[in-house]
């Protein structure tokens, strides 16, 4: 029986059952951390051996006999350029490589566009009024937190299982030429895991924004994070934009973050030549080049996009039983009771809950004080407010296995119990 079909008195009786496994739970004093899509230490013991691949021994030059222990190459020599490339279908003239985080790259972007401007724009944002950004929803704190940082007013657009919702974007974009950009996370999004449909990459592809500097930020972070066989391709938004005449439309982004050691990874940005060649000129001015001792030593680790693939088959064998346990917890506490779905991805670091309208903050706040700390409610949603607090962003990576079947079994009391707890009154 679902708790919609039950009657007061048989909610009162499962509030009263839940409150005792709430405060058996209590009594175990557990500290649990589910918060963070990190690797597990088990993962980064994977890319131990790159720290070996140079030493003092080491050849340090690239193909062309450059010394890449000295200052140059300011968006990273032609071999990491071509592997990075090809994580996301990208020429090596396509690419910058740039330090350690993708992230801190969408920042420098977007900084550049404020202050000095976008290619094909009227000059730096901050001299225009009431900037604009959309922001697919649930989406990722950290691309939130840049665009408010910013002062950009965030507009929700609706992720569904294809990507955001494209009627809302295209009318947006095409009207307002105070809309920017948009963030996406195309493939295995957090915290969903969904992956765009074809259509979805065309449709953005063929925007006709109104403002001439409006970019797509491609954030491709789970490229090549498969759980499964069956990887999910997406169409290769760089080729998508060229065809449909658009080629300055998007920047890209990926990163050897959760590949090997996130913080000290590689990152990249790629982009029509266009775009390299003006934002080149612009990041002249702030740096001579990037650590090209650690693109190296990425080189020489993976080797190629087949290296690349069996260290992440690696890595999915670690992570697949912790995404199985963590569905089938749900399926096993939560199937037939009506106050939650979830998504099951084939890829990503998270899984998406959703809890009946106004229960996701409750539901944090009881696993919390149990000794569970899930990533905070809200944090999906631009300046912390869902305003459904129905969505609760599960990261299964970093937990033991032991440890996250015992969050998971708290959590679904937790839910159970914030949803009886409302539906009480
Ligand atoms: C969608 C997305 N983009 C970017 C990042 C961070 O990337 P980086 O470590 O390259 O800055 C994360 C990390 O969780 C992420 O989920």
């Amino acid at each position: 029986m679902t708790y919609l079909q039950m009657n007061r008195q048989e909610l009162e009786k499962e509030r009263e059952k839940l409150e005792k496994e709430y405060s058996r739970i209590e009594q175990k004093h557990l500290r649990l951390d589910m918060s963070r899509g990190k690797p597990s230490p088990q993962q980064l013991d994977l890319s131990n051996p790159m720290l070996d691949c140079i030493d003092s021994k080491s050849d340090f030059r690239d193909k062309s006999g450059f010394d890449l222990r000295n200052y140059g190459i300011l968006d990273g020599f032609a071999e990491i350029r071509e592997l990075m490339g090809s994580l996301i279908g990208a020429a090596p003239e396509q690419v910058i490589v740039g330090g350690s985080s993708s992230l801190n790259m969408m920042y420098d972007a977007i900084c550049r566009g404020f202050t000095h401007g976008m290619l094909g724009g009227n000059g730096p944002w901050c001299k225009e009024k009431n900037l604009k950004f959309l922001c697919p929803v649930p989406g990722y704190d950290r691309h939130f937190a840049i665009t408010e940082f910013f002062g950009f007013e965030m507009i929700q657009v609706d992720m569904t299982p294809q990507g955001p919702d494209m009627d809302q974007v295209e009318k947006l974009v095409s009207s307002d030429p105070a809309i920017k950009g948009i963030w996406c996370v195309p493939k295995y999004s957090n915290p969903q895991g969904y992956c765009y449909s074809d259509d979805t990459v065309r449709r953005m592809a063929r925007l006709k924004p109104a403002a001439g500097d409006f970019r797509i930020f491609w954030d491709n972070a789970y490229c090549v994070h498969h759980l499964t066989e069956e990887e999910t391709p997406i169409l290769n938004i760089l080729e998508e934009c060229e065809k449909a005449g658009n080629p300055n439309l998007v920047l890209e982004f990926a990163s050897t973050s959760k590949l090997t050691f996130p913080g000290a990874g590689v990152a990249i940005l790629a982009a029509s030549k266009e775009n390299v060649s003006w934002i080149k000129k612009q990041l002249s001015f702030q740096t001579i080049g990037c650590d090209k001792l650690n693109m190296l030593r990425h080189l020489r680790f993976f080797q190629d996009l087949d290296g690349v693939r069996a260290h992440m088959k690696r890595h999915a064998a670690l992570l697949k039983p912790k995404f199985d346990l963590v569905v089938n917890t749900l399926h096993q506490n939560l199937d037939g009771v009506g106050i939650g779905s979830w998504t099951e991805p084939k890829g990503g670091y998270f899984i998406t809950f959703t809890t009946p309208e106004g229960c996701a903050a409750r539901t944090v706040d009881l696993c919390k004080q149990a000794g569970v700390v899930l990533t905070e409610a809200g944090a999906t949603h631009p300046l912390h407010h869902d305003p459904k607090d129905n969505t609760i962003r599960l990261a299964p990576s970093y937990p033991s296995l032991q440890e996250l079947a015992q969050a998971m079994e708290v959590f679904c009391i937790c839910v159970r119990l914030a949803a009886v707890e409302q539906l009480l009154g």
